[in-house]
């Protein structure tokens, strides 16, 4: 029998740092996942990757002013470093950009057209003359043809939930320039989803996956019709035909395809035994947003091609992580400093916390207070302090040895039960994606342990020469329980639980044994035991207290600032400007030279907005709000006449987005 195990976890978008609230879903089952099936002696190949194409990306990008390779750059290095700190054991870390995506991809293509179920088609789409392309919906707003809301967004309207087509909007605008657009014809090509409504719903049937899922799925079969798989942009992999200049495929195309290329990036010689071997068992560890595309439009895609490619066979797709109550948000300062943390605490009471708390059937929440606790009653206080006190016990005495086992009494024959059975219990929860019990398990059985030892109380039995073979009993059987709890808690926190397997005298890690093995040899008694050590510290009120302040200080940073009247305010002068030049200002790394239209006339502006910029041009006809009554100042040499408003974010600078209003308008 086959026992390859094939697992990915969702290709995390390459533009903005991850959070623990996505770590949550897609990524620390997969990887716990990963670690207990390598455990059991599965042969796994656990492939993740940056996710690097599509308008996700490029109107990110366009934002803070960096070229799209810049900023994938840039976020797939924060994204990997991340996935190193927590310990990720992934065999291999892609990213969508490596040229040997493009080859994979388009073959992909290539077997859907000559097979086909490619379909072409010129529809309008919207294009601005003054930027001179066709815009992505999420570049285009406009007023909602339903409640003719006017900020409304490219793809749905964010007041009214009405969602449509980009064309369907009442005077559409460029996002980025506020240019207006117009109605071009343009020629895509269209996945025919419809052809594969038989095969998938024969397919999905008999999947053992969470109702909550396939009822997702389902409705998306249901309701399943052909699909643009190109855009028009030059972000992203060619469509590999004549005279499609300016075309490319849409990201949810080439994504999941990056599962398959990453494969063939790690592990050239072997990506073939787990893609196209029936027997590989395919796991796709996801967040519930990516339902559709992993149960039925990737599937599709596989479908149509010319190798039997392995298709999802278990789909673990998970809820929200939500930060104290509400979501992580990077822009609101909701959200948790991961240097401060890493600073402070441990990649291990981090895994452990957030498998306990896993999403998996609801929300779940990080709350600092929680954290805390759990890594003190728990980590430390069950899983920590069992270890400790038998170890130190060892040493005092048994000569630091692993004792030798003696007749077991009724209460020991029933805790050696008990051991086991809690073990065979993680094993099955570990195996069934039920994290939060597998964490359960571990403190079940660190509890189990000192339970026994307190019942026991094998101080007692040392003092008295007919009990010493009763306390040698007792204390071989804790040690066997620290044995399954480093076992089965090596998924979950495995630095720790090597750290535990080394204080047993084992050389070697844990991933290097295996489960079924550990489980049935006995400790070997007379084997040496190092010196003992702790592996958890206390989590201290004063350490958790600024963490917490600093997440409401940030938002109520503007309060912050002495209060001032209304007529403070009414002191500016702001106004409406527009961008009509730039130029970098010779030896810095973020001063810009603008000149700025006024309804007064033109001014030169200094601004400090220009780090990580590459395309300047970008900023030309933009409107920006302007101080206009600032007093002359000189900058770098240089006079500056007034200043512009511009949000300062950890990803850049951003500028406020003005369409309608003409210049020299007043802003207040
Ligand atoms: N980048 C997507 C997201 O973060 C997930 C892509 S998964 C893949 O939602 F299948 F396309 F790779
Ligand atoms: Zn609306």
């Amino acid at each position: 029998m086959s026992n390859k195990i094939l697992i990915t976890s969702a290709l995390p978008y390459a533009n903005g740092p991850l959070h623990f609230g996505h770590i949550a879903g897609a990524y620390l089952p997969g990887d716990c996942y990963a670690r207990f099936q390598r455990l059991q002696g599965a042969d796994v190949l656990y492939v993740c990757g940056s996710d690097e194409y599509g308008v996700a990306i490029t109107l990110s990008a366009d934002l803070v002013g960096r070229a799209p390779k810049e900023h994938v750059d840039l976020f797939h290095a924060i994204n990997k470093q991340l996935f190193e700190k927590l310990g990720f054991s992934f065999d291999h870390y892609s990213r969508t950009t490596w040229e040997g995506h493009v080859k994979t991809t388009q073959q992909f293509f290539l077997d859907l057209l000559e097979n086909g179920f490619i379909e072409e088609r010129v529809t309008d789409q919207l294009y601005s003359e003054k930027e001179n392309r066709f815009l992505a919906d999420r570049y285009v707003i406009g007023r909602c043809p339903k409640c003719h809301y006017e900020g409304a967004r490219g793809d749905e309207c964010q007041k009214c939930g009405a969602s449509y087509e980009a064309t369907d909007l009442v005077h559409p605008h460029s996002k980025l320039t506020g240019s207006p657009l117009v109605r071009r014809p343009t020629k895509h090509w269209f996945l025919r989803f419809d052809l594969f409504k038989e095969k998938l719903n024969s397919w999905i049937k008999d999947k053992p996956w969470k109702a909550n899922v396939l009822n997702f799925a389902q409705s998306y079969i249901d309701d399943l019709r052909p699909r643009a798989i190109t855009r028009d942009s030059d972000w992203g992999v060619k469509v590999p035909l004549p005279g499609t200049e300016g075309k490319v495929f849409y990201v949810w195309f080439d994504a999941p395809i990056g599962y398959i290329s990453a494969s063939q990036e790690g592990f050239p010689d072997r990506w073939k035994e787990f893609w196209l071997d029936p027997e590989t068992k395919l796991v796709q560890f996801i967040g519930k947003d990516n339902i559709p595309f992993h149960a039925v439009f990737f599937p599709a895609m596989l479908m149509g091609q010319n190798q039997p490619y392995k298709l999802v066979d278990e789909l673990p797709a998970n809820e929200f992580l939500n930060l104290e109550g509400k979501q992580f948000s990077k822009s609101d300062g909701w959200t948790i400093d991961l240097e401060r943390f890493f600073q402070k605490f441990t990649t291990d009471q981090i895994r452990y916390y957030i498998a306990a708390n896993a999403p998996e059937n609801h929300d779940a929440e990080f709350s600092w207070k929680d954290f805390q606790s759990r890594c003190n009653a728990e980590l430390l206080g069950k899983y920590g302090n069992l270890i400790n006190r038998t170890l130190v016990f060892v040493q005092n005495h048994s000569s630091g040895i692993i004792p030798q086992r003696g007749e077991l009494d009724s209460v020991s024959s029933a805790f050696l039960e008990q051991i086991l059975r809690i073990t065979e219990e993680a094993r099955h929860a570990y195996s069934h994606f039920c994290l939060r019990k597998a964490a359960q398990c571990v403190m079940e059985l660190a509890q189990a342990g000192n339970v026994y030892f307190d019942t026991k109380k094998p101080w007692l039995l040392a003092k008295n020469i007919e009990t010493i073979c009763e306390m040698q009993t007792c204390i071989e059987l804790v040690m066997e329980s620290i044995k399954l709890l480093a076992l089965i808690s090596s998924p979950i926190i495995p630095h720790t639980a090597n750290q535990a397997w080394k204080l047993l005298g084992f050389t070697g890690t844990i991933e290097h044994a295996r489960w079924d093995q550990i489980v049935s040899h006995n400790l070997p008694s007379g084997q040496k035991l190092p010196q003992p050590h702790v592996l958890f510290q206390r989590i201290e009120d004063e350490m958790i207290g600024p963490e917490i302040e600093q997440l409401h200080a940030k938002k109520t940073e503007v309060s912050e600032a002495p209060q001032i009247t209304i007529d403070d305010v009414r002191k500016l002068d702001l106004r409406v400007g527009q961008i009509l030049s730039v130029e970098r200002v010779p030896k810095s790394k973020k001063m810009l030279k603008l000149s700025i239209a006024l309804s007064s006339g033109t001014r030169t502006i200094l601004s400090g907005i220009g780090e990580g910029m590459t395309d300047l041009t970008l900023l030309i006809g933009k409107k920006v709000i302007v101080v206009a009554n600032l007093k002359p100042a000189t900058l770098m040499g240089l006079e500056s006449e007034g200043m512009i408003l511009s949000a300062d974010t950890e990803s850049g600078i951003e500028l406020p987005l003005l369409l309608e209003a003409p210049i020299g308008s007043c802003v207040r």
